[in-house]
């Protein structure tokens, strides 16, 4: 509950410790960024990419994997994400990202990745460490934000900051309020159902992942999800007979007002056609002017959706046990 109620001031300390951070470097003569991460600390590389599609100077692509793509030169900026600095498939990437001869920078609260990046004399932001990983996205989405600015991906925006910074603000007084919110509402109606999150393809696309993880390792509930159009040319046809299965469904619409026109009709028609089927429907619109503020407002409250789910399930958001051991069994 700390850490999601803070979630403001851990963006506006994140923002402030990587403004000062100098990479030593620009998008100049290179060709592709890379985000490189696992889990909770390559989310924020998918918020990135989503939200600079359309303005960014070289196309970002996240990897979550031991392998990094052909493309990946010494042209390339290859940004190393893991909070706890310790995880394998990132460390891995590391690795070939130095060995192809990339640009390399680490963003991590301690751990194995800034032993080496310190060994080899290489840019590394350091975050606030004491936290589960998912949980400090706050630190870890505003370094990768703030240091495209720094080397000139993308132009900053202050305004868009403000804007965000406001709105997070905001939205931590009304979804902190345990006697009542639309967080809490939505997580009441997800008690007993299992979550399917639909998106519009675009700026929404993170934030669906986003969701559906934070319903997986806060609330320990299964969670699927898919984005149109494309779930307009498959899964919708796994609705088309009505019965108990559909009824377990409660559907959580993402949307935004970028959505592109038809993307929008299509989400009005699928939910003529199909939402009685469900369980549970609803629609959430994202907040605020800016692409990021817009962006953040759904995240934040995907957020607290988890963690009030966690509280009506009955078991303690904080903990991953299954993903400890399985890092344990492997070492
Ligand atoms: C746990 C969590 C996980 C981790 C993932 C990678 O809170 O969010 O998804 O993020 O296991 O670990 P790190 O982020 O330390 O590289």
């Amino acid at each position: 509950y700390d850490a999601i109620r803070d979630f403001p001031e851990q963006w506006r300390r994140g923002r402030e410790l990587a403004r000062d951070f100098d990479p030593g470097f620009t998008v100049e003569g290179k060709d592709h960024l890379v985000v490189a991460g696992m889990g909770g600390s390559a989310i924020g590389g998918d918020l990135l990419r989503t939200l600079v599609a359309d303005t960014a100077r070289l196309p970002v692509t996240v990897v979550r994997h031991y392998q990094l793509p052909g493309f990946v030169t010494e042209r390339s900026v290859v940004i190393a994400s893991s909070y706890s600095g310790n995880t394998e498939e990132t460390l891995a990437a590391f690795e070939e990202a130095r060995a192809r001869g990339a640009t390399v920078v680490c963003v991590a609260s301690g751990g194995e990745l800034l032993r080496r990046a310190r060994a080899e004399g290489l840019p590394y932001l350091q975050i606030p460490g004491g936290l589960q990983p998912r949980a400090a996205l706050g630190y870890s989405f505003t370094a990768l934000l703030t240091i495209a600015e720094h080397i000139g991906l993308v132009a900053p925006d202050e305004a868009a900051w403000n804007e965000t910074q406001e709105l997070l603000e905001q939205q931590s007084e009304v979804f902190g309020d345990p006697s009542g919110n639309d967080a809490l509402e939505l997580a009441e109606a997800l008690q007993d159902r299992l979550p399917f999150i639909y998106s519009g393809t675009g700026l929404m696309e993170a934030v669906n992942l986003r969701w559906r993880c934070q319903i997986q390792e806060n609330a320990k509930r299964l969670a699927s999800g898919n984005v149109y159009p494309e779930l307009n040319h498959n899964e919708i046809m796994g609705w088309e007979y009505p019965g108990p299965l559909h009824e377990m469904i409660g559907v959580i619409v993402l949307r935004d007002r970028e959505d592109h026109p038809r993307v929008q009709q299509r989400m009005e028609v699928t939910r003529e056609l199909i939402s009685d089927r469900a369980g549970y429907w609803a629609e959430v619109q994202s907040q605020g002017e800016s692409r990021l503020a817009r962006m953040m407002s759904l995240v934040n409250l995907g957020d607290w959706v988890s963690l009030y789910l966690a509280v009506l399930l009955g078991v303690d958001p904080t903990p991953v046990p299954l993903i400890g051991q399985l890092k344990e069994t492997l070492a």
